[in-house]
């Protein structure tokens, strides 16, 4: 695949050319030294008033920019990244939990504090941030998410953006990291142990991958993908890529693993290749004991400590090389995403 030819450094693509939204379209902003912020009180996003398919999603001029509570930042977004989780959402498969339509979906974010809280101590106007903006995913997730100009966060989920990365690689990283960060804590993953990783490429995947080499210390990270991305795995650390259209992961690995993380819903075939006493992370399908399933937290303490190892280039954010989509492209950006076949991140940048 081209991506790995170009850098073995970021795996992120400039952004295609940008395709301007109608400038009839764009809210009023105002810019003044480095602030940027609505004048009218209406920005545009995305939104959907229903739910069901793709079609539900649509583009909104007017929508008012969200309030501000004491606790929060108003975020000024440069760039969202999609996650399996909004289309699942907006599908109504979360109908139970969610704060009901109409939604601005998104969770992740990477962009500039226009305004904080009373409350705020830890960011001021001005300061490039990033981070997932619904505490639980699936418990009352933000109704005004990040596919729009504006968001308002509580300073608790958001840390300062990595000094190294531009805001479409920061923006890549929230859900997953963090997702992928406490699946191996909740694993007990400790310096020395073996890992697999089933669904080696995709964006939770390719960041389990480099959190359990770098930050917890695995000794041996197998991962699974296609053949065509068996090369991105190498990229990213797996010292044992698997081919799993060629190879079936029980038959050829000969070793069984102290914590098996599955991202693709195979935790019968984890079961089969984890040791006893080890654990299996199941992240979607069905669960069978001793797997076990759990909804990733948002946590901008996380993320501060995270920032270490991507400061530090240990830990590179992955951006599928067709997957940076303007603002204007949300519906297609979900299109690809829900083809299941990203390498990495889809993420929609720039955001204006
Ligand atoms: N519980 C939670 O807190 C939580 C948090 C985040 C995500 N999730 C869930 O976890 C799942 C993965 O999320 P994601 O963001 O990583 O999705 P994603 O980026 O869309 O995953 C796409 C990747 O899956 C790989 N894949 C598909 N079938 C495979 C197979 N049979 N074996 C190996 N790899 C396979 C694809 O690689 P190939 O093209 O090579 O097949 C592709 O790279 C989703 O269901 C999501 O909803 C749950």
């Amino acid at each position: 695949m081209e991506l790995f030819h170009l850098t073995p450094i970021i795996f992120s693509f400039p952004p295609k050319p940008i395709i301007s939204l109608n400038p009839s379209l764009a809210v009023k902003v105002c810019r003044r030294s480095n602030r940027v912020f609505s004048q009218s009180g209406l920005m545009s996003g995305w939104v959907y008033d229903e739910y069901g398919e793709l079609s539900v999603l649509r583009f909104d001029k007017e929508l008012s920019v969200p309030h501000v509570e004491d606790d929060q930042v108003l975020v000024k977004v440069a760039a969202a990244a999609l996650n399996p989780v909004d289309f699942k959402r907006f599908q109504g498969k979360f109908k139970k939990s969610d704060s009901p339509p109409p939604t601005v979906p998104g969770y992740d974010m990477a962009g500039v504090v226009v305004k904080v809280g009373s409350e705020v101590r830890q960011f001021k106007e001005g300061d490039e941030i990033y981070g997932d903006v619904s505490e639980k995913a699936l418990d009352k997730p933000k109704k005004f998410g990040t596919l729009a100009q504006y968001t308002a966060v509580e300073e608790k989920l958001l840390a300062a953006k990595p000094a190294n990365l531009d805001f479409t690689q920061a923006a890549s990283l929230p859900l997953a990291i963090l997702t992928a960060y406490e699946g191996l804590q909740r694993a007990n993953l400790s310096t020395g142990k073996s890992v697999l990783v089933l669904g080696g490429a995709g964006g939770v995947g390719s960041l389990v991958i480099q959190v359990a080499k770098h930050v917890f210390g695995a000794s041996r990270v197998a991962a699974t993908s296609s053949t065509g991305k068996l090369e991105l795995l190498r990229t990213l650390g797996a010292d044992f890529p698997i081919d799993y259209t060629k190879e079936k992961v029980e038959e050829i690995t000969g070793e069984k693993f102290d914590v098996v993380y599955d991202t693709v819903g195979q935790c019968d075939i984890a079961l089969k290749v984890v040791k006893e006493g080890g654990a299996v992370v199941v992240l979607t399908g069905a669960v069978i004991p001793p797997g076990f399933r759990f909804v990733v937290t948002s946590k901008g303490e996380s993320l501060r400590m995270l920032n270490t190892y991507l400061e530090n280039g240990k830990i590179k954010p992955v951006v599928d090389p067709n997957g940076v989509f303007q603002f204007s492209e949300v519906v297609e950006a979900f299109t690809y995403l829900q083809q299941g076949r990203a390498a990495g991140k889809i993420v929609i940048s720039p955001i204006m």
